[in-house]
This record gives structure tokens, sequence and C-alpha cells, in this order.
């Protein structure tokens, strides 16, 4: 049986990382378009810089949960894709090894010059960290505004698997958020979120709870 999972923010609640548009959400004190935009970048790259450090440097001290393993284990009886929005490595940490990352990934960086020239990086970015080519590094996420390379990949998994399991997200990002409607119509639909932003029907069984506990009940169903 073949399953995409569709992630986001609240799968990586639980290990500590801060959702987006929770009320402590991350965006708190930061005006998106400030910090995840282009725009942004190039009006004060060091406050950009210095957001994504901050991540990153928490990223390094937490770790993945019942979640994340939960659908790791998984891949040993199904065809799993994981299709995430978050930019950290939890779900590959967890055992995971088929993730698509729709935003990017937080450990990475890449030429402000070459978007191709990808480097893993897990220590602070700043201004004057260049590529091989003297150009400025920048974080490797896909900022508002700027094209999602990933999402034709992820439409043609979504359109061909039996099961689609959706996590922790607000459903309220596009085009990520749209990629459930390429589900194929026999395709049965898995939805676990303490504030589910969809509801119940035929095809959509609904766990109103966290991703710890929810996730696992849906991966008991599908066994
Ligand atoms: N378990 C499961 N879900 C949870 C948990 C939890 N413990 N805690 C919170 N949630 C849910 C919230 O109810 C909400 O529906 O996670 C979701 C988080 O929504 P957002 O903060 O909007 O995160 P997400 O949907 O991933 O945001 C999408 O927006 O800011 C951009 O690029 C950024 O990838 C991000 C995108």
């Amino acid at each position: 049986m073949k399953i995409a999972v569709l992630t986001g923010a609240g799968v990586s609640a639980e290990s500590g990382i801060k959702t987006f548009r929770d009320s402590d959400g991350l965006w708190e004190g930061h005006d998106v378009m400030e910090v995840a935009s282009p725009e942004g970048f190039k009006r004060n790259p060091e406050v950009v810089l210095d957001f994504y450090n901050q991540r990153r440097r928490q990223l390094l001290t937490v770790q993945p949960n019942a979640a994340h393993r939960v659908l790791a284990a998984l891949e040993k009886t199904h065809e799993v894709t994981i299709i995430t929005q978050n930019v950290d490595d939890l779900h590959e940490r967890a055992g995971s090894t088929n993730v698509i990352h729709l935003h990017g990934e937080l450990l990475k960086v890449r030429s402000t010059f070459d978007e191709d020239l990808v480097l893993d990086w897990k220590e602070d970015l700043n201004l004057g960290d260049f590529c091989e080519n003297n150009h400025q590094l920048r974080p490797h996420i896909v900022w508002f505004g700027e094209m999602v390379p990933m999402i034709e990949v992820a439409a043609d998994v979504v359109a061909q698997v039996d099961s689609i399991i959706i996590v922790g997200t607000s459903m309220q990002v596009y085009p990520a958020a749209g990629l459930v409607q390429y589900a194929k119509p026999d395709a049965h639909i898995y939805f676990v979120d303490p504030k589910p932003s969809i509801s119940e029907s035929k095809r959509i069984t609904v766990f109103t709870e966290k991703a710890s506990t929810g996730v696992p009940k849906v991966v008991a169903l599908l066994k």
C-alpha cells in the first residue's frame, strides 16, 4: 500500500519547535516578510541570517518525537513518502528515508548566485560566508514569494497513493495546502491536529489530538 504523509509544523511541536500560527508561534516578534522573504533578506540580511541562526541552533538541541518515529517505522510495511512543509531534519533523524522538503531545509545553505550550489551547514551563517565562487551564502529555505520547486514531484506522489496522512498543518499556505486535491477519488485521508482545519467526511477521518498520540492511532489502522 502506498502512503503519502503531508506534515506541517505541528508534527514537530512536541519536539519543542514552535509552530508558526499557534499563539506563541515563531513569527511573533517577527514580521514574516522581514525574516522570510527575498525583500527582507535584501533589506536587512543580518536580521534574516540571525533569525535562521537561532532556529538552526535550536534544531540541533531537539529530538524527533513519537510521531516522527512511528512514521519512520511505517516504511517497514508500506511504501511511504513524507512530504513536509517543515525545514527541520526530524523526519530523517527518526529514520524516514523518503522525505520531500517543500519549503527547504534549515541545515542546508546555498549560493545567492547559483541556487543549485547547496551545502550542508550546521553552524551559524553570517555575512561574509561565501560559496566557492565568492557569492554570499543564504539559507536553503523557500521564502514567501519564491518558487516551490518540489511541488510537481509532490503532486505526482499524492496522485498515486492509496492513503494520505495529514499531520499538524493549518492548511493555509499554498501550494502545499492544495496537494490533497491531487488525491485519487478512492484514497482515504487521515487528518491529525488538535485544532483540525478540515472536517470529517466519508473519505476523511479526523483525529482531534496531538501528533504523538494521533499518528500512532492512524498507523495502527493502516497496519
Ligand atoms: N500535534 C499536531 N498538530 C499540532 C500540534 C501537535 N502537538 N500543535 C499544533 N498543531 C497544529 C496546529 O493546530 C496547526 O493546525 O499544527 C498546525 C500548525 O500550523 P502552522 O503554524 O500554520 O504551520 P504550517 O501549517 O506548517 O505552516 C505552513 O507556513 O509559515 C509558513 O513556511 C512556513 O511551512 C510553513 C507554512
